[in-house]
């Protein structure tokens, strides 16, 4: 039997308390619990394991950009106990061989629980729905369906998409661009892109499929969620769609939250993002929602990609950037550190409703008697200067050299350490 007492913990709301963890569960929380193993828990923080609702992993096909190993090793340094495998891989996880094999990858590594994202269509390419039947069927149990990467940029293949997962109450995660507004597309379109000579991204790029997308899924009746918000009129779309009562939730990437496109002047292709960088007011849009509850959850859209994709010109680099290391950290510097909201949110942004818009089993569940011992413990009184080399087999690292609040002390996943006192154990 494995047993151990987390001593001295502060739970969410703040009380302070022993934890009593047997096997995969929470047995027992109160004072002066004891068993075979004690680790003292006094000033950390413990919270229920965080769940990335997106996250690249990039296996099959890209395994020198991230493997499900690393990018779950990655992910539990983060305190992630859960990731959301995105489907863009190659082969595409666009049938029930795939989502099966990503499944199977994620249990053998032992270090999160993966579950993969289907395609909404096949080969990403938004013309022909993919077996999203078959995938939620298969043993990997899809519910999210998502051509991330891409937008499904046609109105009835996304109509139709909306209501075939209707069917099983899944959910279809829209990255949100417009494609010919978007041709060629290098950064956020404003001055800054005037001035660097760069093809600008404009932000109704994003709003207009948002805004026909609440109200395709208003007439539909589903489930829409939508990556990566970015602007703040992305913000009051979604906004006004929840307040008609469209079940629409939405998230928003550390990097959004907290980086603005002046990065671009640098030309450092290490902040070439999609959707890019935004302006301040953007982001102060974006931190608002998070707290208000506009923005469900904080999703890292880590996205790893090989030394050649990155360390070149801006206009040749690849899209995207690694967050699973940072991602409670930002969390916590717009959350606590503002002094505008708590500990039970940041709970909720990173844990308990990304599981819930997924549906995952065991996951994203309260610390209490009876739960799923997924759990993270954080100090946050610390302060990490961030280097660019993480258990990423990629160092697209925009948050190197900066000071970020907060460190993970220790990840368990269905009750055993997949990081103790900072660093990577053994597997389960
Ligand atoms: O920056 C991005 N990178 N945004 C995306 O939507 C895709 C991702 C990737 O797969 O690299
Ligand atoms: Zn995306
Ligand atoms: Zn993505």
């Amino acid at each position: 039997m494995n047993s151990f007492v987390l001593k001295n913990a502060t739970l969410p709301d703040g009380t302070v308390a022993d934890i009593l963890v047997t096997d995969s569960k929470i047995e027992a929380i109160g004072t002066g619990l004891t068993a075979e193993e004690s680790i003292d828990c006094s000033g950390l923080r413990a919270l229920p394991g965080f769940v990335d609702l997106h996250t690249h992993l990039r296996e099959p096909g890209y395994e020198q950009s991230e493997t499900v190993l690393s990018g779950t090793q990655s992910a539990a340094l983060g305190g992630f106990t859960a990731v959301h495998a995105m489907a863009n891989t190659q082969p595409v996880a666009d049938n029930a061989g795939v989502v099966e094999q990503v499944r199977a990858l994620g249990e053998r590594a032992g270090y999160a629980e993966v579950f993969p994202i289907g395609a909404v269509t096949v080969g990403l390419e938004g013309k022909q729905l993919s077996e999203i039947g078959a995938m939620a069927n298969s043993a990997a149990q899809v519910k999210v369906f998502s051509d991330d990467g891409k937008c499904v940029s046609d109105a009835l293949v996304m109509r139709r998409a909306l209501e075939y997962v209707k069917s099983f109450g899944g959910v279809i995660a829209q990255h949100a661009q417009e494609p010919r507004l978007t041709e060629g597309a290098q950064m956020n379109e404003g001055a800054v892109s005037a001035r660097l000579g760069l093809t600008g991204w404009p932000a109704v790029a994003e709003e207009s499929i948002i805004a026909r997308d609440v109200l395709l899924a208003e007439h539909v009746g589903a489930r829409l969620h939508i990556c990566h918000l970015s602007t703040a009129g992305s913000v009051e779309i979604v906004r006004s769609a929840k307040a008609r009562g469209i079940q629409v939730t939405a998230e928003v990437t550390p990097h959004h939250l907290l980086l603005t496109e002046d990065l671009a002047e640098t030309y450092d292709a290490v902040y070439k993002v999609n959707p890019p960088l935004r302006t301040n007011a953007d982001v102060q849009a974006l931190r608002e929602a998070l707290i208000d509850g506009t923005i469900d959850i904080v999703a890292t859209d880590h996205a790893p990609h090989p030394i050649e994709s990155k360390d070149c010109e801006w206009s040749a680099a690849a899209f995207g950037m690694v967050g699973l290391e940072t991602a409670a950290s930002v969390a916590q510097l717009v959350l606590i550190e503002s002094k505008k909201s708590n500990w039970s949110r940041l709970a909720e942004v990173l844990s308990h409703a990304p599981a819930r818009i997924a549906q995952d089993q065991h996951q994203g569940e309260s610390i209490a008697v009876g739960s799923s011992a997924n759990i993270t413990l954080i100090d946050a009184k610390a302060v990490r200067k961030i280097v660019a080399k993480t258990a990423s087999k990629s160092v697209n690292n925009p948050y190197a050299d900066l000071e970020l609040p907060g460190r993970v002390v220790h990840t368990i996943y269905k009750g055993r350490f997949t990081v103790r006192d900072g660093k990577l154990a053994g597997a389960n």
